[in-house]
């Protein structure tokens, strides 16, 4: 019996090193390397080749090493037996600290002090909004956009969340499906998303979307913050509303590409905050334990967590 790192993009050693520790008495193998293929009962992914995991006649479950799962499922050949995502208390945690930090970066006009300091211009502004004022949406409620949203909530945003299926949350005001998207959109100042990349989001955050921001915020047009997936978004459509006026900013985790290439207009844009998609790092250190006592679970009979629902995508 061996756990396969099926990896690419991301240092193989390092989860190896961490699998060993913690399963001293499973040996790890790894694609790009002689190994027995009936012998694989488990295999640990983070956007495996695709075809790479069929003719595994023993496997007995998937884990992504990351939160998102729609690299496994960009795999037409993905064997069908239980796919389990991370859910991680560290990588969650580091979400938030991005979301956070670029909500505030928003509230205290962080890129414009940056443009002044530039220019050795003392431009004081005494009209400057406070937290209560700015009317944060986040799309996606899952375990990040909750624990994100608490935490903003703790700042004294105004918070709003939309999801998929109906949810009452305290102290948030929740909107749902495509019913609820247009009067999510138009109590929102800054736009934040972290959905998942299934066949229903892509392409989700387009030039109509945008278009249905609050227009009449305190921060003098709508902002967004996407640290979901790249293929959620139309970069053309985020440019055009960026000319438009329609968007005053975007904070870019990830990209429809990516890397993103190096002749994309988003990395000169000086209302384009690019961050190379590293809002929230599967960390082995976290990672590799959540997923060993998955496996230390189903060696003892006990069922996955944090299951993924492969006809829902996520
Ligand atoms: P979850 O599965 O916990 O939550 C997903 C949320 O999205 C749920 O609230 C779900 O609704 C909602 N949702 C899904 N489909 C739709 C839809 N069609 N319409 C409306 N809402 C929808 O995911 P996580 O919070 O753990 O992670 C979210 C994503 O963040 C990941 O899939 C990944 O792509 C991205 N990510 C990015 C990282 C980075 O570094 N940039 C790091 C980690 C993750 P419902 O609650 O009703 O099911
Ligand atoms: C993830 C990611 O899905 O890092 O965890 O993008």
């Amino acid at each position: 019996m061996s756990l396969l790192l099926a990896i690419s993009g991301w240092h193989v050693e390092d989860w190896r090193a961490r699998f060993a520790a913690l399963l001293p008495d499973l040996p790890i193998v790894a694609l790009g390397e002689p190994f027995d293929r009936r012998a694989v009962h488990y295999v640990a992914s983070w956007k495996h080749p695709e075809g790479s995991l069929s003719g595994l006649p023993n496997l007995a479950a998937i884990f992504s090493l990351g939160a998102g799962v729609d690299h496994l499922f960009a795999d037409s050949r993905l064997p069908q037996v239980p796919i389990a995502r991370v859910v991680d208390p560290d990588l969650t945690a580091r979400m938030s600290e991005y979301i956070v930090m670029h909500c505030l970066m928003q509230l205290r006009q962080q890129r414009r002090y940056e443009r002044q300091q530039r220019e050795k211009r003392w431009d004081d502004d005494r009209h400057q909004p406070a937290a209560r004022e700015i009317r944060v949406g986040i799309m996606g409620l899952g375990e990040l956009g909750l624990d994100a949203a608490r935490k903003l909530s703790l700042l004294g945003f105004d918070v709003a969340g939309w999801s998929r299926s109906a949810k009452t949350v305290e102290e948030l005001e929740t909107f749902a499906g495509e019913d609820g998207l247009p009067a999510f959109l138009a109590r929102t100042d800054i736009l934040v998303v972290l959905l998942p990349l299934t066949p229903d989001t892509r392409g989700i955050v387009n030039r109509s979307l945008l278009a249905g921001l609050a227009r009449d915020g305190r921060l003098g047009g709508p902002a967004l913050i996407n640290a979901g997936r790249g293929g959620l978004q139309v970069e053309a459509d985020i440019l055009a509303s960026l000319e438009a006026g329609e968007l005053r900013e975007a904070v870019l985790d990830v990209f429809e590409t990516e890397p993103l290439p190096a002749d994309s207009p988003l990395w000169t844009h000086p209302a384009v905050t690019v961050t190379p998609h590293n809002a929230a790092m599967s960390a082995p250190e976290t990672v590799a334990d959540q997923i060993a006592a998955q496996i230390r679970r189903l060696e003892a009979g006990e069922p996955l967590q944090n299951l993924v629902d492969p006809t829902r995508g996520y």
